[in-house]
């Protein structure tokens, strides 16, 4: 099938199905979705400073295919659906594949602002419709789908079903237990994820949906998460976004146009691992509880000493504006800035990307909040374990959260173009 046959699809009446054309007013959005790919892309690519992501008109779609996968240092979005899979005992290799090739295709059409398979109404009334429907209309709202391998793909108690077992990259280890941890094996794990993001949570949550639909027999959701209120930005000329403490989040961070950096800490290279993996990266969730109610009680003194930097203002403890330099020295040893600095760590960084969460209550009164932690890096062994371990020994920010959720996977580079599809150069 040639791109643009794939990236067109036609309705039973032979019109393309997209979600704008099917709404009128929208047609505008279109346009304007269309120059602001190229700018966004740009921005992320080119320029020194990337202009605000915010500034991205909500239409924008970010392009599917590339070297790397979207979603990754491409500008963050407002809101996150992301979802852990397991991989059904009864799927085999065929069927598997199957479905990869089958999730390409419907995350192509889904981030172009277009429907899934024959669309939401299709002309026959015999059969399920092929997209469930409740994008129609909304635009691609700059949706991202990223797709990650978890270990259980490789092996599952002992078992190497998919004969993918010698092709585990080392760095995709089994995450330590840190001090403190509190993990909910329910919210833990997962064969395969999809990290959804999109400025609209219904786009989002669509785009999840249709995959598990799609998945069905293959795959089952063993655990999602929603998130809102960005806690990173890769952009960092766009206002900083703050977490659920108040502060902001993200002022260094790395910028998702930093070529350099981005190479040095972020993509797998070629030596470092399987070649399947290169230009991947791998990916840490943790779902991170807020003791917000504690937190809430906390002297600002108190809360300006767990991070090292000002409320107000995020400046860095003896200096006066966010972006300056920080002076490690200057706060407290055991704040969160001053253990988690590159300086205080050889030089390590990660690409961090995540998102705020409530989801009701606990039962004991208390908002069941805080902050689901997404972060990439080229090797987790070297970036993710040794951070962790160092947080998790002396953050004083300990007080007051609790990492009650965790999982790894191994983010493949990106699909390239139409016809290649999720997974291709680990099972080819
Ligand atoms: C609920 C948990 C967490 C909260 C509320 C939080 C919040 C913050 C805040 C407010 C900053 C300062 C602003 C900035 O530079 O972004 C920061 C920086 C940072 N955090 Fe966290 N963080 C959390 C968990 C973690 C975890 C689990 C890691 C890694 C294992 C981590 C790694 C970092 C790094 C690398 C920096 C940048 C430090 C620098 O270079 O100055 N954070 N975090």
């Amino acid at each position: 099938m040639d791109a643009e046959n794939e990236q067109q699809h036609q309705t039973p009446a032979g019109s393309s199905v997209s979600r704008r054309a099917v709404i009128g007013w929208a047609g505008a959005g279109v346009a304007l979705g269309a120059a602001a790919v190229g700018s966004v892309a740009a921005a992320t690519r080119q320029d020194d400073r990337a202009p605000a992501a915010a500034a991205a008109p909500a239409a924008a779609e970010v392009p599917f295919y590339g070297e790397h996968q979207a979603g990754i240092a491409t500008p963050v979005q407002d809101r996150l659906h992301f979802a852990a899979f397991d991989v059904s005992e009864r799927a085999t290799r065929e069927s598997l594949v199957k479905m990869l090739k089958e999730w390409t295709k419907a995350a192509a059409a889904m981030t172009g602002g277009r429907e899934v398979g024959t669309g939401a109404v299709p002309s026959s009334a015999e059969a399920p419709p092929d997209d469930t429907g409740e994008a129609l209309g909304l635009p691609a709202s700059r949706l991202t789908l990223t797709i990650g391998f978890g270990p259980g793909l490789f092996e599952k108690d002992g078992n190497d079903r998919f004969g993918l077992k010698a092709r585990r990259p080392e760095a995709l280890v089994d995450l330590p237990t840190f001090k403190g941890d509190k993990l909910d094996p329910q919210r833990s794990g997962g064969d395969i994820c999809i990290q959804a993001c999109a400025d609209d949570p219904q786009v989002a949550v669509h785009a999840i949906r249709n995959l598990a639909r799609i998945g069905m027999g293959t795959v089952s959701i063993r655990w999602s998460q929603l998130g809102f209120g960005k806690t990173s930005s890769t952009t960092p000329d766009a206002q900083t976004p703050r977490n659920l403490m108040g502060f902001k989040d993200g002022t260094h961070n790395i910028a998702g146009n930093d070529e350099g950096t981005l190479g040095a800490h972020v993509w797998a290279a070629p030596g470092d691992g399987p070649d399947w993996m290169t230009g991947g990266s791998y990916l840490v969730a943790r779902r991170i509880r807020m003791h917000v109610e504690t937190w809430d009680r906390a002297p600002l003194k108190d809360q300006e000493d767990t991070f090292g930097r000002t409320k107000g203002e995020g400046a860095p403890y003896g200096k006066a504006k966010e972006f300056d330099a920080p002076d490690l020295a200057a706060m407290p040893a055991n704040s969160h800035v001053a253990l988690a600095h590159p300086d205080a760590n050889g030089g390590l960084m990660i690409l961090r990307r995540g998102f705020s969460y409530t989801d009701g209550t606990d039962g004991l009164g208390r908002l069941d909040a805080g902050l689901f932690f997404l972060a990439y890096q080229r090797d987790t062994r070297k970036a993710f374990v040794p951070l962790q371990q160092r947080l998790a020994g002396s953050d004083k920010l300990n007080e007051y959260i609790q990492h009650v959720g965790s999982a790894h996977f191994a983010c493949p580079a990106g699909v390239r173009k139409p016809g290649e599809w999720w997974g291709q150069a680990l099972f080819g």
